[in-house]
């Protein structure tokens, strides 16, 4: 198989990563609970990754950045501490569900929606401007649009909300281990993240990066303060009830140190060539649209189009049966398909990892080129 779905899930991951995980299946207890060699296994692990983490994301305290199960779990966190019913929200016309349906579930929240054009980082920022000069509680921003692979100009956008004294979140689905991440210097109230992606650790881990005290989500045992029935106040037990997933945890620490050895700047520029080389082979394809902006400044690795008459879904699915693995539809992202126009279509999305090979690239393309022959002369 030709996997081209990063942006949902990268598939190959470093070979340490596996071989972490089976090895705390069987070594390791739950950090805070024992004393044993087991649980010291554990909370060296723990600590170590969140040390790492914090040293890749710009947090200047590893207790500051909390396990979630996924970026979903460490949005419903931000939102559910920062957003109050009534407020009103600025959001980027390109968020997930993950963020628009948190917000969505709280009474009364109004969203001020910055819906500039695609690949339009100063009109995103210029509409930041109108909605924080009309007044907004509140900005919730995702750092990369996981349908477009737009990358969003969140430096700018952080300094604004700094400068107004707005609390701030963001969504790093699909900017963590690909793009710069300064979650203390943006004043962030909290950056939100899944593990599974361009972290390269496995699927039910994520992270939280608190730069503002967090209202707990989940409550229970913490391993701390057990004789309090009230949450710990201090990070992470605060947010970390219940026993931790420690082979996704010792997973994670695998993928974030592959991450740092080989450098986000060089995994960036890799996954944009790869990006870039499947974006120009879909250009020369009779009858589909490409979502690109032509220099390729602020994309990432993710392409989407349209193959124009046909059904998206369609054609990943006949893509799937050649071997090629492409994610089509809306990709719980409805707002970012409203915004650029394409709500009734869908689209194909290729996303590549760090792993994506030139020649993936030309098997998707032929196989795209067969795909489309089939249907024609059917
Ligand atoms: N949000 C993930 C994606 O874009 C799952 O596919």
């Amino acid at each position: 198989m030709i996997y081209l779905d990063s942006a949902a899930t990268t598939l190959e991951k470093p070979e340490a990563v596996a071989r972490a995980m089976g090895r705390a299946v069987t070594t390791m207890a739950s950090p805070g609970r024992g004393g044993s060699e087991a649980t010291r296994r554990a909370e060296d692990t723990a600590f170590a990754c969140r040390s790492e983490a914090a040293e890749l994301l710009g947090v200047g305290d590893p207790a500051r950045v909390v396990f979630t199960m996924n970026a979903t779990h460490g949005l419903n966190i931000a939102i559910r501490t920062v957003v109050q019913p009534g407020m009103t929200v600025a959001v980027t016309g390109y968020e997930h569900n993950a963020v628009t349906r948190p917000l969505h579930a709280i009474p009364g929240v109004k969203l001020a929606v910055l819906d500039g054009p695609l690949y339009r980082p100063e009109a995103m920022v210029e509409e930041l401007d109108e909605a924080l000069d009309k007044g907004v509680d509140a900005v919730v921003m995702t750092q990369v649009s996981n349908v477009f692979g737009y990358a969003m100009p969140v430096e700018e956008m952080a300094a604004r909300c700094r400068k107004k004294g707005v609390p701030f979140i963001v969504d790093a689905s699909q900017g963590a281990g690909v793009l710069p991440i300064r979650a203390d210097a943006w004043g962030a109230a909290f950056v939100a993240m899944p593990g599974h992606k361009g972290l390269y650790g496995p699927q039910g881990t994520g992270l939280l990066l608190c730069g503002a005290e967090a209202r707990p989500l989940l409550y229970g045992g913490t391993g701390s303060r057990s004789r309090d029935q009230r949450m710990p106040e201090e990070l992470p037990d605060r947010l970390e009830a219940g026993t931790h997933n420690m082979p996704g945890i010792a997973g994670l620490l695998e993928g974030i140190r592959f991450v740092r050895r080989t450098g986000t700047d060089k995994i960036a520029a890799h996954e944009k060539r790869m990006a870039r080389q499947a974006a120009e082979a879909l250009g020369q394809i009779d009858g589909v649209r490409v979502f690109r902006r032509d220099d390729f400044s602020c994309q990432t690795g993710v392409v989407s189009f349209i193959p124009e008459g046909y059904d998206c879904q369609e054609v990943a699915d006949a893509l799937g049966r050649r071997g090629i693995a492409v994610r089509a539809g809306l990709h719980c992202a409805p707002l970012a398909h409203r915004t650029a126009g394409t709500l009734d279509t869908g689209t194909v999305r290729v996303s590549v990892s760090a792993f994506t090979k030139p020649e993936h690239i030309v098997r998707f393309a032929d196989a795209l080129q067969g795909v489309l022959c089939e249907k024609v002369t059917n």
